[in-house]
């Protein structure tokens, strides 16, 4: 069901808090990829356009529930500023009298960005007080970080039950994509799941076994596979736990009209390293002392072919350790075959986004999800607190 958006609402001259995810990666104090920040303009710009005053908040990485300088957002607040090209200015609290006078000081249009919602041990408990001293700072909810919406925060879910709360675009956007992708597959439905671990992603492969036609496995998890059906893996790094749950995938899988694919060959190394020895190989002939890192080029002509014929595309997480050149070749025909489809292709989260945006192919998908954990959650079935909280769209 659809959400309320910031379009079915008056915010002229309303203090608007909005929650963003500017959870972004950071390297020397500066900000590494801005996808999700650029993500949220659409949001902000409206807001501005329509002369409310944009209270923005966010977390940004683990802080143990207390102000930790490497996690201040001053280097996300520059990066925005630059840009929306207007002026953003920072506070160093979430509440409290300077935040509640900065409120008071804003104009039409202006933007007020509140420090790392984290530092506030109340932001995770969802703890009342919280809530309500944030409340007090505004006049509306809007809820425009998807990838956080997994999280039962005061400012993901608890804000939306004490104030008017809508979706902001990039919400709207990123459940209309799941849905569609979930409620009106288009055949063959393939879903390419890479990454290190199966542990983190088995509802997801159970959903996806009832639902798609192809499941092409990769990464780090795949040895997981492999060593269940009696494999050996050589000196691979692999999940143990994730051992016998492939060898359950594998045997629901056996019963299964969709067909769970598993790597032919691999790229192996004599070392975890950009300068290591490397060859392909069959996945059965992997020597002692020698690691996969990487799906070989039968194994990942095969997915690209399966992908070119696909209806819909959804990919999580590398096929190999693709941020190292002898190791990419995988990831990067996966996300080129993507890019090629003519059916919808959809992209979740973190570690697949940082890819088609180093190959340069973010703007080829037909959806690239800023959401990770979210997106998974999303298509387990589970129900995200911070979407459930938001009031659904009135009937036209
Ligand atoms: C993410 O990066 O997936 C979101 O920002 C949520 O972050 P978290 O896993 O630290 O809650």
């Amino acid at each position: 069901m659809a959400k309320k958006t910031v379009r079915d609402v008056d915010v002229k001259g309303k203090r608007v808090l909005v929650r963003v995810d500017f959870n972004v990666p950071l390297k020397d104090g500066r900000v590494a990829d801005d996808s999700r920040i650029r993500a949220a303009l659409p949001t902000i710009q409206y807001l501005r356009e329509q002369g409310a005053r944009v209270i923005l908040m966010s977390h940004l990485g683990r802080p143990k529930d207390a102000p930790d300088p490497a996690l201040t957002l001053d280097p996300v607040a520059m990066r925005l500023g630059r840009l929306l090209k207007a002026p953003v200015r920072k506070v160093n609290e979430l509440t409290g009298p300077g935040v509640q006078a900065a409120v008071a000081a804003m104009g039409p249009g202006d933007v007020l960005l509140l420090e790392n919602s984290r530092f506030d041990p109340r932001e995770e408990k969802n703890d009342p007080t919280l809530i309500r001293e944030l409340a007090g700072l505004g006049d509306l909810f809007v809820n425009d970080a998807f990838s956080a919406a997994h999280r039962a925060h005061a400012t993901t879910a608890g804000l939306a039950r004490v104030l008017p709360a809508v979706a902001g675009f990039h919400m709207e956007k990123e459940i209309a994509a799941l849905e569609r992708l979930m409620s009106e597959a288009k055949r063959p439905f393939v879903v390419v799941l890479g990454g290190a671990k199966v542990t983190d992603k088995i509802k997801v492969i159970h959903r996806f076994l009832d639902l798609a036609d192809q499941i092409l496995i990769g990464g780090a998890m795949s040895l997981a596979f492999l060593k269940a059906r009696g494999l050996s893996v050589g000196a691979s790094k692999v999940e143990e736990e994730g051992v016998g749950v492939a060898a359950e995938v594998l045997e629901k899988a056996s019963g299964a009209a969709c067909e769970l694919v598993l790597p032919t060959d691999l790229v192996i190394a004599d070392s975890f390293s950009e300068d290591a020895a490397t060859f392909v190989v069959d996945v059965e002939s992997i020597p002692d002392g020698w690691m996969a890192l990487d799906i070989g080029p039968a194994t990942a002509k095969r997915y690209a072919e399966a992908i070119a014929g696909a209806g819909q595309v959804f990919w999580n997480g590398p096929l190999g350790v693709f941020e190292m050149a002898p190791f990419a070749e995988g990831t990067r025909a996966v996300a080129e075959a993507m890019a090629a489809c003519p059916g919808v292709t959809v992209v979740g989260g973190g570690d697949s986004v940082a890819a088609v945006n180093k190959f340069g192919l973010a703007d080829k998908m037909d959806h690239v999800s800023m959401g990770g954990g979210a997106s998974l959650e999303y298509i387990e079935g589970a129900e995200l607190p911070g979407v459930a909280a938001l009031p659904d769209k009135e009937p036209a």
